[in-house]
């Protein structure tokens, strides 16, 4: 069985769980472990990692993804919201939209990932004029900060394994 792991990341969270799934997978039926790339449609399963972008998968990921065909996926991603499963789950069923038919989701994975110190800097300046709203970002911001963390990676792998096992 041939395997790649194909990674969007921009300040370097779900680059992280893309090394965590690469210390699990059997080196010699990994193919390709990089940024989305076409040579990655080698492989029967594709681990494609993403980072949130308005709700959704980022673009890089979101071509990737549409290009796929007949492949065994499993989906993983950050984001800076993680209050609730509901939310991942909405996150992840957007982006598993953009698999065609012929594909089979067979695992995916989120948690949530640390954003920039700026982000604070804008929540804070919003807490001013609407303090609630800005306590309710701001808190999320500093939860966000120790993310991905220990349970994540291995509740990661775990699945991974589930994945390969399957
Ligand atoms: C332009 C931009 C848009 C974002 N949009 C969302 C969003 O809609 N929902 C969310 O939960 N996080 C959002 N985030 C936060 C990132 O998804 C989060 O920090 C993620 O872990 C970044 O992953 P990376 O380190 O792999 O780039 C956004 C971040 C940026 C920079």
């Amino acid at each position: 069985m041939k395997y790649a792991i194909v990674c969007s990341s921009k300040t370097g969270n779900t680059a992280s769980l893309a090394e965590s799934i690469k210390s699990v997978l059997p080196g010699q039926d990994l193919i390709y472990c990089g940024e989305p790339d076409k040579k990655a449609y080698e492989a029967d399963f594709i681990f494609a990692g993403f980072w949130t972008d308005k709700g959704t998968c980022d673009s890089l990921s979101e071509e990737f993804l549409k290009g796929l065909k007949n492949r065994n996926v499993f989906l993983f991603g950050t984001a800076g919201f993680g209050g609730s499963k509901e939310y991942f789950s909405q996150i992840l069923k957007r982006v598993g939209e953009n698999l065609s038919s012929d594909n089979v989701l067979k695992g995916a994975f989120m948690c949530q990932g640390k954003m920039p110190q700026t982000v604070r800097s804008r929540y804070e300046k919003l807490a001013e004029t609407d303090p609630a709203k800005g306590k309710m970002l701001i808190e999320n911001f500093d939860k966000a900060l120790s993310h991905p963390d220990g349970a994540d990676f291995e509740n990661l792998k775990k699945a991974v394994l589930k994945f390969i096992e399957t």
